[in-house]
């Protein structure tokens, strides 16, 4: 197999849609990510009564954190790895009813419109091939007055010779970013880079 080739298979099992050993690894414990699970707990400040989602879960750990604090909470991941992971992560939610992990695409959630109060997504909206329809998913499925708070990577040089050159990843602009938020029925929206590499999105279905 050719250097890039090999490259991307790594990639992709270990980032885009993981699976095997090494990933699960990686994602029972995804201490590189906990700046933005904290990032997005701030923004979100869950309340009893929050019905949440959250998608491209990976291992679960954000979700769990959630679900100490909320009434109910969901996740999607569309690779099965991952989903298994999550479920192992969470089984006392999930016996109690509390939580539901699913394995689907984010540009097809499996839920109902106006089912959540708040609405996340860390590390994985640079995966995604169709970002307007993921929103406007997301969208969908919160509540008027829900919330939505999502850490992706932001638009820098570092960012796209480093991470975005070797992962293929979709970088937006903080305006481009806006736009698509707003195109897919958003209000409240604020969209800002935090160095080096973050770009912390929020936004409120209007209600
Ligand atoms: C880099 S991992 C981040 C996982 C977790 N959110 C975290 O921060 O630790 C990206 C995750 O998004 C998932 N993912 C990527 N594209 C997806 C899509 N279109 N639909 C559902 N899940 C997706 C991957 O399977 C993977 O678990």
């Amino acid at each position: 197999m050719k250097l890039f080739e090999k490259h991307q298979k790594f990639i992709d099992e270990m980032a885009r849609k993981p699976s095997g050993t090494k990933a699960i690894k990686s994602y029972n414990d995804p201490k590189p990510h906990f700046k933005s699970f904290a990032i997005i707990l701030k923004d979100l400040d869950f309340r009893e009564k929050d019905e949440y989602v959250e998608i491209g879960c990976g291992g679960g750990v954000l979700l769990n954190m959630a679900l100490k604090k909320v009434k109910k909470g969901c996740a999607l991941d569309h690779s099965a790895d991952m989903v298994e992971l999550s479920r192992k992560n969470n089984i006392s939610f999930i016996e109690s009813g509390k939580a539901e992990i699913l394995q689907g695409n984010a540009e097809a959630l499996p839920w109902d419109d106006n089912t959540f109060t708040k609405a996340a997504s860390a590390n994985m909206f640079f995966f995604v091939e169709k970002p307007q329809k993921v929103l406007s998913e997301i969208n969908r499925v919160l509540k008027p007055g829900g919330k939505f708070s999502m850490v992706t990577m932001r638009n820098s040089l570092l960012g796209k010779l480093t991470f975005g050159f070797l992962f293929k990843l979709k970088i937006y602009s903080n305006h481009t970013m806006e736009t698509y938020l707003q195109d897919a029925g958003f209000s409240n929206i604020s969209v800002r880079s935090q160095f080096p590499l973050l770009q912390i999105c929020s936004a409120v279905k209007p209600g």
